[in-house]
């Protein structure tokens, strides 16, 4: 069960800990019982993401939570000291504090919804543990987190609680999503659940078997799923407003499980293989919220939906599929699979008229090496709208690196058979991937987001929890509201 976020005008008495902000100047709050050299002593500073816990005989626990330099915190800050504040309190379940109600001036450029909305985020990201598929499931600790706040301030905040515990659900959604075993989450099962949450949210969705998609003329997700015992689905949703200001296109890859194919991956590379399907996770999350948080406007995605699996009717190297848009590939590498099932996504969505499109897949090891776990690689065509997927990233702390679409490494993809091979080498993998996915979004604005590095965590992390982080999918929703032609 995930906690719940409120909102009070005091401190409610019975809670367990109280979650106090101290900056790293000026005057320590009373309520610690401790000086700043008492708690510089005892290794606290005030610095963003530092906890202290003071225990209290006979009432909730203090918590001392820094904010950094005072007046200097924003929306990021907030969010990392509120599951601070939520890791330190460990198992307390009743959990109040004061964070969203700094003095207006304290807060760098962040008013008083989104300083509600990142602390409700943090708490709830933060208080996030997967059930698991146990006789006994895992339980997260957190029952109640409170937001005090003051009388002025109130509206704002409550607003911004609202909005947090939506961008925070659809995370956690997409997270529980990746963090199920395959054989628990099928394409079909996978699919099925796209359709739950559109009936919930007010969005239309098309669900395509494997025979459809190969009557679509799909060759790539058809010829992936080859392999597999598992058939493959495509879900198509959309959100449309009344008088959309803009049309944006989501595309995710939903490999279910990713063994490599024939291209067999060693076993502990398969290891975390069942969730190759995070970025369509993040896509069928970020839709799930549009309506709620009154999106202006018009969404489609594709849902790329299949195993890669090796077997007799696995696809061979030296096969060519034929994708969507008529173009054709030789497979030298069945474990470049991604790329295969996004070619048919991306020209489906062109198809569409969008005015733009964003790709997202845990498509390279490639780009992990590059830019290492806590970074996602984003690369496009056309600058201003990657800097609008940048400015996203920021703003939730899903933070990207752009890699350039370096047209010199298209020889990398030359095939004497074929339009291009899928798999362009050692060098450059996570720009020579981006290159073969440019082949499918002619001069639609595209972006495409490579999330392999930042997929999942192996320990709990400030607002990241053990396992799938559902990264992308806030991203994405604040990319989608701020979206306009
Ligand atoms: N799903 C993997 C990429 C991946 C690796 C994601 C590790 C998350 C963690 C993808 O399908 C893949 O296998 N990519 C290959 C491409 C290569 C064969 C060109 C890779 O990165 O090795
Ligand atoms: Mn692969
Ligand atoms: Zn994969």
């Amino acid at each position: 069960m995930t906690a719940t976020v409120q909102l009070a005008r005091s401190v409610p008495k019975t809670v367990d800990a109280v979650g106090v902000p101290v900056a790293t100047t000026g005057a320590v709050p009373r309520v610690l019982g401790l000086s700043r050299s008492a708690l510089a002593a005892l290794g606290f500073d005030g610095k963003p993401g530092q906890t202290f816990v003071v225990p209290m005989a006979g009432g909730p626990a203090q918590i001392a939570v820094g904010i950094g330099e005072p007046g200097a915190i924003d929306a990021n800050g907030l969010r990392t000291a509120a599951a601070a504040l939520v890791r330190a309190a460990g198992k307390r379940v009743t959990i109040a504090t004061t964070l969203a109600d700094l003095a207006p001036d304290a807060m760098k450029g962040t008013d008083a919804v989104k300083a509600a909305q990142a602390v409700t985020e943090g708490a709830l990201l933060a208080g996030y543990r997967y059930a698991g598929i146990k006789k006994e499931p895992n339980t997260s600790s957190l029952a109640t987190f409170t937001l005090v706040v003051g009388e002025k301030r109130s509206a704002g905040a409550r607003t911004g609680i609202e909005r947090g515990t939506v961008t925070a659900g659809a995370a956690i959604l997409a997270r529980d999503l990746a963090n199920t075993p395959p054989a628990h989450l099928t394409a079909v099962d996978m699919a099925n659940k796209a359709v739950a949450i559109a009936n919930e949210s007010g969005l239309t969705v098309e669900v395509f078997n494997r025979d459809q998609l190969a009557a679509m003329g799909c060759g790539g997700i058809v010829g992936v799923n080859k392999g597999s015992v598992e058939p493959p689905r495509m879900v198509r949703l959309t959100y449309t407003p009344r008088n959309p200001v803009g049309h944006l296109a989501l595309v995710g890859k939903g490999v279910m499980f990713d063994s490599g194919g024939l291209s067999l991956k060693p076993s502990d590379s398969m290891l975390t293989m069942k969730m190759d399907m995070s970025g369509a996770a993040a896509v069928l999350a970020t839709m799930g919220t549009l309506k709620a948080l009154k999106c202006k406007s018009k969404v489609t995605a594709y849902l790329m939906c299949t195993d890669n699996m090796p077997s007799g009717s696995a696809v061979k190297m030296g096969d060519v599929l034929t994708f969507r848009n008529g173009k054709t590939s030789e497979i030298n590498n069945t474990d470049a699979e991604g790329r295969l099932i996004l070619a048919d996504g991306l020209s489906l969505a062109v198809e569409d008229g969008p005015d733009a499109i964003v790709d997202i897949a845990t498509l390279t090891g490639a780009c992990m090496v590059a830019l290492g776990r806590k970074l996602a690689g984003v690369v496009g065509n056309d600058q201003p709208f990657v800097d609008k997927v940048r400015a996203a990233a920021t703003a939730t702390d899903e933070n990207v690196w752009q890699l350039p679409l370096e047209k010199a490494y298209r020889k990398q993809l030359d095939s004497h058979v074929a339009d291009m091979k899928n798999s362009g080498g050692a060098h450059a993998g996570a720009i020579t991937a981006a290159l073969f996915l440019s082949e499918f979004v002619g001069d639609v604005p595209w972006a495409h987001l490579d999330i392999a590095g930042p997929m999942d965590v192996d320990a709990d992390d400030g607002w990241l929890s053990k396992g799938a982080t559902g990264f992308g999918t806030r991203l994405l929703i604040d990319l989608a509201l701020g979206f306009a032609k």
